[in-house]
């Protein structure tokens, strides 16, 4: 495969590129187009690489794009899952280059989706047209690629449920994760779930004199701080009642082991410039964003926002925010429990409403599975070094989904990096961990097919 990239790298980077282009953001309705336009550069590129079929399969959101290659049914199947939809690119200003023009700057491919997840994604189309062109492929592939991850997968559950039989397969595997560093390969064995929630506050029924009215009536603004600064005490636990009832303690002896994880507190410091870190009281850096649970505001809004003064007391404010939660926490019911606890918290001088956005499950994969075995080979093969099993705090909604609705495992080989920016202005994914990837991927699939037969 090596040989392969050094010959294709640069049509590798076009078809990249030209993918990039296509502004797939998928919360915006405006670029509905976009997402269709997306899915069929997909199928078409597909089918380039060699599949048998693809196909853009509709669903009440945007496409899922669904293709394969059988070669014999009785070998095992992996199934390839990636998202081509990216999150907004906002404030545009803050980029080096324009989001959805690929630049390559000190190695690195600088744009948005440049790792999540098209760059990712496109690994495996590159891996497997190798695979294809040199009679190389030891099993049967689908690709399942969406459009809704960067909204929570909202269509994605009825999908599962409505092609059960054509979704067959062994294991899923998935790039859409970061490793620890560059030379410390790791397999992500760990997702954290979601439960988003938007929160508003309404005080009088319209904006008043802030010198009229000052001091005699309640702020909504004041209030809905006071309410969001309560939600988690000076030990760094989020005190909504009931939070932590299904959150699992690790054993000693596990926590030992993650502690293992190589994991740099200087550097990460110093990578988003913050003197000191901080967290919940008794937990390490690692342990706090893989086993623990979280709760942050993502954006807080309400009154006059815009340049200059004026003297308001607003009638609303408003507040979005998000709770990471653990394997074995149940998204609805924490919803739920935070809802409950919210409407109890607040003052009777302001009325509260807590709106639900979206959320999911956490996963947490074995390491003592054949995919697993063979994904660790895999990377040993191609950096030398066995890979540090890590648990992450993101979330990948549809990962839980796979396995409680198709009922299969997924193994997460996530080749991005901490420092790739994603979600955030000038995104980009080193092409040393692209090219690393595509070497890597092929031979997962040997020795996944060697050792399950
Ligand atoms: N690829 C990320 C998740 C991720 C990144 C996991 C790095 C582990 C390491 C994914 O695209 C993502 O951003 N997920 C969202 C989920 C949400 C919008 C439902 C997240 O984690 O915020
Ligand atoms: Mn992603
Ligand atoms: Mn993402």
């Amino acid at each position: 495969m090596k040989d392969y990239i050094a010959a294709n790298k640069d049509r590798f980077l076009a078809e990249l590129f030209d993918l990039i282009r296509i502004q797939s953001i998928s919360s915006k309705e405006e670029h509905k187009e976009d997402m269709y336009k997306a899915a069929e550069w997909v199928r078409d590129n597909l089918l380039k690489k060699g599949v048998d079929k693809a196909e853009v399969c509709d669903t009440e959101g945007h496409p899922v794009v669904y293709g394969e290659k059988i070669i014999d049914p009785k070998l095992p199947t992996v199934v390839i899952y990636g998202h081509y939809d990216v999150q907004p690119v906002e404030p545009l200003e803050l980029w080096k280059s324009k989001p959805f023009e690929a630049e390559i700057r000190d190695g690195k491919i600088y744009a948005r989706g440049a790792d999540d997840d098209k760059g990712q994604m496109f690994m495996h189309f590159a891996a497997f047209e190798y695979m294809v062109k040199h009679d190389k492929l030891p099993c049967n592939v689908k690709f399942m690629i969406e459009g809704e991850e960067e909204i929570g997968s909202p269509s994605l559950g009825k999908f599962l449920t409505d092609n059960k039989e054509k979704l067959s397969g062994d294991v899923i595997l998935v790039s859409d994760t970061a490793m620890l560093s560059p030379d410390t390969p790791s397999i992500t064995t760990g997702l954290r779930g979601l439960s988003y929630v938007e929160v508003h506050v309404t005080g009088p029924n319209r904006d008043l004199h802030s010198g009229l009215y000052g001091g005699a009536v309640a702020n909504p603004i004041n209030i809905l701080c006071d309410m969001i600064s309560s939600l988690i005490d000076e030990n760094g636990k989020i005190t909504v009642k009931g939070f932590y009832d299904d959150v699992e303690d690790l054993s000693e002896e596990e926590r030992s082991e993650m502690a293992r994880a190589p994991f740099n507190e200087a550097e990460y410091k110093k990578s988003i410039d913050v003197k000191a870190l901080h967290g919940e009281k008794g937990y390490s850096t690692l342990e706090r964003t893989g086993i623990r649970p979280s709760l942050d505001v993502n954006g807080i809004w309400g009154g006059h926002t815009d340049k200059g003064a004026k003297t308001v007391l607003p009638s609303e404010a408003h507040a979005k925010i998000s709770m990471r939660l653990v394997p074995n926490q149940n998204s609805d019911k924490i919803t739920q429990l935070f809802k409950d606890h919210f409407l109890s918290i607040a003052p009777d001088h302001v009325k509260v409403d807590v709106e639900f956005l979206h959320g999911g499950e956490g996963y947490v994969s074995p390491v003592d599975t054949i995919a697993y075995q063979a994904a660790s080979k895999a990377y040993e093969t191609t950096y030398g070094i066995k890979p540090v099993p890590y648990r992450s705090g993101g979330s990948i909604p549809i990962i839980s989904m796979f396995e409680q609705i198709l009922g299969i495992k997924s193994i997460l080989m996530g080749f991005g990096l901490e420092t790739d920016a994603i979600h955030s202005p000038n995104e980009n994914y080193p092409l040393a961990q692209f090219f690393k990837g595509m070497e890597t991927i092929p031979y997962f699939y040997q020795y996944f097919t060697e050792d399950i037969k």
